[in-house]
């Protein structure tokens, strides 16, 4: 019989992810179907009854749902806990298990992307979101144990270091005062929405101080290459995009599904292809 997977969120009509999916488990000859569910917050809790009752075995969990979820699930994954928020539920006995994915695919595709090895890079954060609070948590998790913040509003990043239940070492800046000092750091993170489509002449910080030594990050992927990339190339950093957290963040859910290893490389060929 089919292992039934999916997503659920709203709205859920833009997802690569049964796209993505479909074709990982087609590739790897598993008998699974992966499904965008949209659910409206009120509806949440039958969902997820449901799913569990109907014998789901796992599914991804997005905006809105990914906090709201918490209550609902029988048992949340320490990391998913400090991070509050899941966005991969995993079916363990009959224990529907709460995971978040997004940073460690994120620290997997920094790895795939740049170095293997970057605990010791001077690292800055901009943005203190949801985003930004499961990659600073990963990140301080997996032992980086210096990384600053700067956010339009300090206080939402005083607060997310003091919620971090791992040991780091942080600085908190002004949007400015990061723009000021970014000689000062090798890696550079952007985790905002700031330069997103359709306003993608926006940038969070001026590039003006990027040392070419720099390695550049946005986690947007449409467009491919935000004004934030595109200003830091020209000052000659080394620069990746947010397909590839997307796409780890995917093997990572899928590998805790099936114990298999997807295609890493085909998967993002296929996301790309879906992109244009
Ligand atoms: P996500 O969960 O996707 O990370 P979020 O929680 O809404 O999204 O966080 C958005 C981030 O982008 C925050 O850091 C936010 O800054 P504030 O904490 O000051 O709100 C930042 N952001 C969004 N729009 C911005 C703007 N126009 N200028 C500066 N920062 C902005």
């Amino acid at each position: 019989m089919k292992k039934l997977f999916g997503v659920i969120g709203d709205p859920i009509s833009h997802t690569m992810s049964p796209m993505m999916h479909n074709d990982a488990f087609e590739n790897l000859k598993i008998n699974g179907y992966y499904h965008a569910f949209r659910i409206s917050p009120m509806d949440l809790e039958t969902a997820v009854k449901g799913m569990k009752a109907i014998g789901v075995e796992g599914f991804n969990v997005t905006i809105p749902h990914k906090t709201s979820i918490l209550p609902f699930l029988d048992r949340i994954d320490q990391l998913a806990q400090a991070i509050g928020a899941v966005n991969t539920v995993v079916r363990e006995g009959n224990d529907f298990v709460g995971y978040n994915s997004d940073g460690l695919g994120f620290i997997r595709s920094l790895q795939d992307g740049w170095k293997k090895d970057f605990k010791n890079e001077k690292t800055l954060i901009i943005g203190a979101g949801g985003a930004a609070k499961a990659i600073f948590y990963s990140l301080a998790s997996s032992g980086v144990d210096k990384i600053d913040i700067c956010n339009r509003t300090p206080a939402k990043a005083q607060a997310l270091v003091d919620y971090c239940p791992f040991h780091c070492e942080t600085n908190i800046l002004s949007l400015n005062e990061a723009s000021e000092q970014l000689a000062e750091y090798t890696l550079v993170i952007q985790t905002t929405s700031i330069g997103m489509s359709p306003n993608i002449q926006e940038i969070p910080i001026s590039l003006e101080n990027l040392m070419p030594h720099t390695h550049a990050v946005d986690i947007i992927y449409n467009p491919l290459e935000t004004k934030f990339l595109c200003e830091a190339k020209q000052k000659g950093a080394t620069t990746q995009n947010g397909i590839g957290m997307f796409v780890h963040q995917g093997a990572v859910a899928f590998e805790k599904w099936t114990g298999m290893k997807p295609d890493i490389i085909r998967m993002e060929h296929k996301v790309l292809q879906h992109l244009g």
